[in-house]
């Protein structure tokens, strides 16, 4: 069980701090979006770069972006130990996730809340995590979308069936409030930006949250 903070809650001012705050999470949860994808507009390629050379712990980029063929190798090449990328996005899925594994990454697949997965669930040989979003990408601090709970559940049915390593990621609205049912659904990486920098104590809110799920370990 794996939390990952997501830094689009942090002080955008003191990235390397705010990092250093969460060096007890698992990953840092980096999300790239381009103003396209997503009506909204973050950081891309130099800052992460700039952050990999000083984060404590590996990142784990979120790409919300168009034509994550082109760009999302990049973020591998730059060093992130894991890339997402949309499905709606994507033209070649397959060919995208063989050139993240090429270039060192996980390689990773998002649906948004309408999307099924069930017409993808042939990729996941090519996966190393789904992520499921519970809320709509763009922006933090929204709520959490319980009926998205079947879709974890499926996935998690589809992996088991597939076997091997393929993690499952939540991400959107994760509290302490919400984290158990992602994990009694099958969940196993949480993201949680607000839960995490919305509080005093960050590394205090990543035991806590890891805590309420360790005895849910799939
Ligand atoms: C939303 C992002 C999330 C966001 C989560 O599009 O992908 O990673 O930071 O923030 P909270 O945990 O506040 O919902
Ligand atoms: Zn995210």
């Amino acid at each position: 069980m794996q939390i990952s903070p997501s830094i689009l809650s942090a002080d955008f001012a003191n990235l390397e701090r705010e990092l250093e705050r969460v060096a007890n999470a698992d990953w840092a949860h980096v999300d790239v979006m381009d103003g396209h994808f997503v009506p909204n507009l973050t950081i891309g390629l130099p800052v992460v770069e700039a952050l990999v050379k000083v984060s404590p712990i590996p990142l784990d980029a979120h790409l919300m972006i168009e034509d994550p063929d082109r760009w999302a190798p990049m973020y591998a090449e730059a060093g992130c130990q894991s890339v997402t990328f949309h499905i709606e996005a994507a033209h070649e899925p397959r060919a995208l996730s063989r050139a993240l594994r090429a270039a060192g990454a996980r390689a990773g697949m998002a649906v948004k809340p309408r999307t099924d997965f069930a017409p993808y669930a042939e990729l996941l040989p090519e996966l190393d995590m789904v992520l499921v979003m519970t809320v709509e990408p763009g922006f933090g601090g929204q709520s959490f979308m319980a009926d998205q709970m079947p879709k974890v559940r499926q996935v998690r049915e589809a992996v088991r069936r597939h076997g091997g390593e393929i993690w499952i990621q939540v991400d959107g609205g994760v509290s302490a409030d919400t984290i158990e049912q992602c994990a009694e659904a099958g969940a196993d990486v949480f993201v949680a930006g607000s839960a995490v920098y919305g509080a005093e104590d960050a590394a205090a809110a990543v035991d806590e949250l890891r805590a309420l799920v360790t005895s849910h370990a799939h």
